[in-house]
């Protein structure tokens, strides 16, 4: 007796319960199940895999590096030279991510080291008496460091120990913005790796490098993947005028975008699109100030200047995407999930159909199963 038990038990381990299904010809029902097995099968096909490429895995990991080079001759008129190149106009001259490119200047010429009076609209300077002026003080957001002595005929300020005279302030003229500069080209080489792919590649196309580098200049139409710029291009491409933004200078942003499909080898290429950096509204300008320095019979000097610039920011980020088998599996089994879902819902609508039907029975025009037949299993799983 007890050995048939244990035997009983152990058949119990090795059993298997299969779903019963039942048939209906309810048209509506039908009809409802196949528009949603289409739906599903849309939704896998269209949206998964073919609008977000469900079926590749993606790495928006770019490694990058940059390097500059600006090109051109410009005619100025400073005391220091009447001709700048890309080593006087360019900050700095390295070829970094970030550059300065001068388009307008206001100069200082010929300071030298010395007692002078401080610029009257530089603020806590002011005295009546010398010893309003601490000996050996600097200038809270001045030139220079105080002498002890007030210079009253100098609207009461302390007078000052530094390059002299001091800078000169004015608005930036027109007069004196470098118009070569519309005409600069700028040059960036740029390389990238995708390390989860192992892929690498750069912004120059690699078949006939150097004739193509002489001949190109970048047009969104004619030479999208030129990567040598004019900067009049630049600028403009912005929404801004050239003359209006070298007058003060500005801020832009030179944004190289990588949106490659490694399973197309030639879908991996740069995009390039220009925005100036702030409010547009606002029109905010870029200026800095560097001296040059020179000696004249013995004695140090230097020339001063405020510069106005373009300032120039060259971001790259991008995604590299490639098939992998995983995604597509885990994407095919949530839509199949999708379609379990579906013929649950079908059930509980044909049980609701059922129930309706066998409270009235009236209308037979579809063939049903009366609630009485339902296979148990069915009843069960919706606690009839
Ligand atoms: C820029 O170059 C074009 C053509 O090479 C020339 O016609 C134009 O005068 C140049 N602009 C400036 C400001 O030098």
């Amino acid at each position: 007796m007890a050995w048939q038990n244990k035997q009983n038990r152990l058949l119990h381990l090795f059993e298997y319960t299969t779903v019963r299904y039942v048939g209906t010809q309810n048209k509506k029902i039908g009809l409802l199940y196949r528009i949603f097995q289409l739906t599903i099968v849309g939704y896998l096909i269209g949206w998964v895999f073919l609008k977000n490429k469900g079926y590749q895995v993606k790495d928006d990991t770019l490694e990058s590096s940059v390097v500059t080079k600006v090109k051109g001759i410009a005619r100025v008129n400073t005391t220091d030279s009447n001709l700048w190149g890309p080593e006087d106009y360019v900050f700095p001259n390295q070829g970094e991510t970030f550059l300065s490119i001068a388009t307008n200047f206001i100069e200082t010429p010929n300071q030298k080291l010395g007692n002078c009076s401080e610029n009257p609209k530089v603020p806590n300077n002011t005295c009546s008496k010398d010893e309003d002026c601490t000996v050996g003080e600097a200038v809270r957001a001045g030139n220079g460091i105080k002498t002890g002595i007030c210079l009253e005929t100098h609207n009461g300020t302390c007078e000052i120990y530094g390059w002299c005279p001091t800078e000169i302030h004015r608005d930036p003229h027109p007069a004196t913005i470098v118009r070569e500069a519309e005409n600069f080209t700028l040059y960036i080489r740029n390389f990238i790796r995708f390390s989860q792919f192992n892929f690498s590649t750069s912004n120059v196309p690699k078949e006939n490098r150097s004739l193509y580098l002489k001949n190109c200049l970048y047009d969104e139409t004619v030479f999208p993947y030129c990567p040598i710029f004019r900067l009049g291009d630049i600028v403009n491409k912005t929404g801004n005028k050239f003359e209006e933004m070298a007058l003060k200078g500005g801020s832009i942003g030179v944004l190289i975008e990588w949106l490659c499909d490694l399973d197309v080898d030639s879908e991996c290429r740069p995009h390039y699109s220009f925005v100036r950096l702030g409010k547009l509204s606002e029109k905010i300008g870029f200026d800095f100030r560097f001296a040059r320095y020179f000696t004249t019979a013995g004695q140090k000097q230097r020339t001063f200047y405020r510069v106005f610039g373009i300032h120039l920011e060259i971001m790259v980020f991008g995604m590299a995407r490639k098939f992998c088998i995983i995604p597509t599996i885990v994407n095919i089994a949530s839509a199949l999930t999708l379609m379990g879902a579906g013929s649950y819902i079908c059930d509980v609508m044909l049980l609701y159909v059922m129930k309706k039907r066998s409270v009235n029975t009236e209308s037979k025009n579809d063939k049903e199963i009366p609630l009485q037949i339902m296979p148990e299993s069915l009843k069960r799983k919706f606690s009839l």
